[in-house]
């Protein structure tokens, strides 16, 4: 018996790397997987290797932030496998630019693949519960590139902190329906962090335990996917490894009051650093990643 036997979920960008290891996961756990890849060959790996380890997945070739492409997902996961009960935003990818050299390709290029790539699935799989008055299950995939704050990704962290906030929006928005919207902020070594976290750490954790292998992710995943996840909608989750993490949306730290009356620049220039005094926070600019509480360099 697994998690998801008789389910059906779409993984968008499953021919590799997270996408690879969600798709074979939640496959694993019995659902039917729709994999979504811009990249064909890739794509049909994945469902080879599905279907030769006794699971059912179809392949949909196709832009996921191609509002034709990401129905014919829906249509596809409901005309040849039958229904939809999750859906798994994964596709993306990176520019990496400071803004100063950042060009308008660049960034119009990872705003469209991740956000737009988020709201035409997500869009659609709402559509299809909503008129089937079916419940359903969204994962996104946020970063803590976004949440955070990472040098170099200004395009990036834009758009995996819409993310964040997408989901968190949406999550209210369909709560009645029985639909649940979280997103994860994955860390694992793929073809998108090469380099970033090294070759197999052995020995870490438990005994040969490769800490950033991309299936660890897929776990956690494949439960947001299932109907043991019902309960929890419009949160931000760290997966990494063998860890889980909840995040805290953007919270007030602190505040100043006039006391019933508008401040004058003038006067609000004279007061505004005991903002920070009592919170810790630097009003210079950091970089964020240092909050990151498991990195490779924690771990090495
Ligand atoms: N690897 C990490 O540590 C890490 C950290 C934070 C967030 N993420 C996020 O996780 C997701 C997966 O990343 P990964 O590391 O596995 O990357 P990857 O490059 O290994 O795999 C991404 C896959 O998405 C596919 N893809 C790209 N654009 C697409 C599109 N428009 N439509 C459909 N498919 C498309 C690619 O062909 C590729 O197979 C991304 O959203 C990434 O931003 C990864």
């Amino acid at each position: 018996m697994g998690l998801l036997d008789g389910k059906v979920a779409i993984v968008t960008g499953a021919g590799r790397g997270l996408g690879r290891g969600e798709a074979l996961e939640l496959a694993r756990e019995g659902a039917g997987v729709v994999v979504g890849e811009v990249d064909e060959a890739a794509g049909q790996a994945v469902v080879d290797e599905i279907v030769a380890a006794g699971g059912t997945a179809v392949l949909a070739v196709g832009d996921c932030s191609d509002i034709g492409a990401a129905q014919a997902v829906v249509r596809i996961a409901v005309e040849q496998l039958g229904r939809l009960d999750a859906l798994v935003n994964n596709a993306g990818i990176l520019r990496d630019r400071t803004l100063a050299k950042m060009t308008p390709e660049e960034w119009d290029a990872v705003i469209k693949v991740h956000l737009r790539g988020h709201y035409a699935p997500t869009h659609a799989a709402v559509h299809h519960w909503r008129e089937a008055g079916r419940p359903g299950h969204v994962v996104c995939t946020a970063s803590t590139s976004g949440i955070l704050g990472n040098f170099g990704q200004s395009n990036y962290g834009a758009a995996k902190a819409g993310i964040a906030a997408f989901a968190q929006i949406v999550a209210q928005e369909n709560w009645k329906h029985g639909i649940t919207v979280n997103a994860i902020c994955p860390a694992a070594r793929t073809r998108m962090t090469e380099g970033a976290y090294g070759e197999k750490l052995a020995g870490a954790g438990e005994e040969g335990f490769d800490f950033w292998h991309p299936d660890n992710v897929a776990p956690f995943v494949a439960f947001l996917c299932s109907d043991a996840s019902s309960h929890i909608s419009g949160k931000v989750f760290g997966v990494q490894g063998d860890t889980v993490e909840l995040y805290r949306p953007f919270t007030s730290e602190a505040f100043l009051q006039k006391g019933g009356a508008r401040w004058t620049a003038e006067e609000l220039a004279g007061r505004v650093d005991e903002l920070f005094a009592e919170t810790g926070i630097e009003p210079a600019a950091q970089n964020g990643m240092a909050r990151l509480r498991f990195s490779m360099t924690q771990r090495s």
